[in-house]
């Protein structure tokens, strides 16, 4: 045994308070559990004690933008708010993207989201840029925080593919490059006609290159903007089951319910992955509307009572689209459960898979859990359960790959001074004498 995490209450705990357990780590991998107390090992072992807290799967971030995070401001800030003006502010910063200045970026939001527990990023790229600057960076970046984080890159075309000079020499570029993923952006493309023709090319260029898909698909209030039905469609043609993302399907709250109910149909046929992004959102939909104002956030709840994989991503962190963020998925699920009105005892467990269960799936990595035989891949967060986690975004106290400790954080704690003398404050609900 190389390390040993004591007392720690296991993912999922399904709001039953399961006896808490020993996790015996050896050689990256996780070999065994037993009940707390009743693990022998060697003098000598490492061990973190977890004190009753949580122990889950790292988190997954889905989908984020590396090479445009921590660019707010530069040239200037998105003062409309709006997707458009976010869209347009990039395409002027994307102008002075250096190699240098992409992977600084980019390596310190990692670190954001390393600290806070997360384990796998899915981060897309624009490669609306002949030189390709921005990937070849992120290529190298994506090879060298191998021991920190796993960390996947989608050819991501914001202006097009069709809208766009040489957009598809620019996308099998990136994929010969060593992109994991072909991304797209078919409601972005100028026509109705240009999109679903964005859709079959996407398919082809998967099917060429054997890679799975991963594509922003109906970021839009606009009801009739349906592309989430030819990717749905293809999926199933192409046999591409359980291989297929699509992000922020926005339009679908605006869909009539007849429609959503077919659509939803359709997914769950096709074995598609919904990927919502709340933060992003919440504020650059329903920028059109004046009152009632729409959410703009796709139907998550409706998606996962209906049996279709569901996650949550950051999307963006610090950019031209939304000014905030700290990197943390527990902020962003936090939005989910508010936005998608999760509330529920049983919705909160639900939603905690999101972060982890269901995009570790979607990721090609539903090997990853608190299970003997699993890699060691692990987080201990200062909390007790699931739902605890999205009410207090807890510190990770300890974050493991493969067995190693790669980050840890000291939990924060107040004291108030009261004349009698001094109170700790956790936030944590005390349960009473
Ligand atoms: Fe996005």
């Amino acid at each position: 045994m190389d390390l040993i995490v004591r007392d720690a209450r296991a993912h999922p705990t399904g709001d039953r308070y399961p006896e808490p357990v020993d996790i015996g780590i050896a050689g990256g991998s996780i070999v065994r559990i037993a009940p707390r107390g009743t693990m022998r090992a060697a003098g000598g072992v490492p061990e973190l004690r977890a004190d009753g807290r949580l122990v889950s799967p790292p988190l997954v971030d889905p989908h984020v933008h590396l090479d445009a995070v921590l660019t707010v401001g530069e040239p200037r800030h998105n003062e409309s708010g709006t997707l458009i003006e976010g869209i347009l502010t990039w395409a002027e910063r994307k102008r002075t993207l250096t190699h240098d200045d992409v992977k600084r970026r980019a390596y310190e939001a990692i670190l954001w989201e390393v600290a806070q527990g997360t384990g796998l990023i899915r981060s897309h790229v624009d490669v609306c840029d002949p030189d390709l600057v921005a990937l070849r960076a992120l290529l190298e970046l994506r090879e060298e925080v191998r021991d920190i984080v796993e960390l996947q890159l989608i050819a991501f075309p914001q202006d097009g593919i069709l809208s766009f000079p040489d957009g598809p020499a620019l996308m099998r570029e990136a994929l010969r490059l060593g992109c994991d993923v072909v991304g797209g952006i078919p409601h972005y493309e100028w026509t109705r006609e240009d999109g679903v023709a964005e859709v079959q090319f996407i398919f082809d260029l998967a099917r060429e290159t054997g890679r799975p898909i991963d594509l922003h698909c109906d970021e839009t209030d606009d009801p009739e903007s349906r592309f989430l039905e030819h990717v749905a469609a293809r999926t199933i043609r192409d046999g591409m089951q359980g291989r297929v993302v699509a992000g922020h399907t926005t339009a679908m709250g605006s869909y009539n319910d007849a429609y959503a109910f077919k659509l939803i149909q359709l997914l769950r046929h096709a074995g598609v992955t919904i990927v919502a992004n709340p933060l992003d959102n919440i504020v650059l939909q329903g920028r059109f509307d004046s009152y009632p104002k729409r959410r703009g956030m796709t139907r998550v709840k409706e998606l996962d009572a209906a049996g279709i994989n569901v996650a949550c991503g950051h999307d963006s962190i610090m950019d031209p689209w939304y000014p905030l963020g700290r990197g943390s998925l527990l902020d962003a699920l936090s939005m989910l459960v508010h936005v998608a009105q999760m509330t529920g005892r049983g919705e909160l467990f639900r939603a905690f898979e999101m972060v982890t269960t269901n995009p570790l799936r979607s990721a090609g990595r539903a090997d990853w859990g608190v299970r003997e035989g699993a890699p060691a891949n692990l987080v201990v967060f200062d909390c007790e359960d699931e739902a605890e986690a999205i009410r207090l975004r807890p510190a990770a106290r300890w974050v493991l790959r493969e067995g190693r400790v790669v980050a840890e954080t000291e939990p924060a704690r107040s004291t108030v001074h009261r004349a009698a003398g001094d109170t700790t404050v956790t936030f944590q609900k005390s349960r009473g004498g």
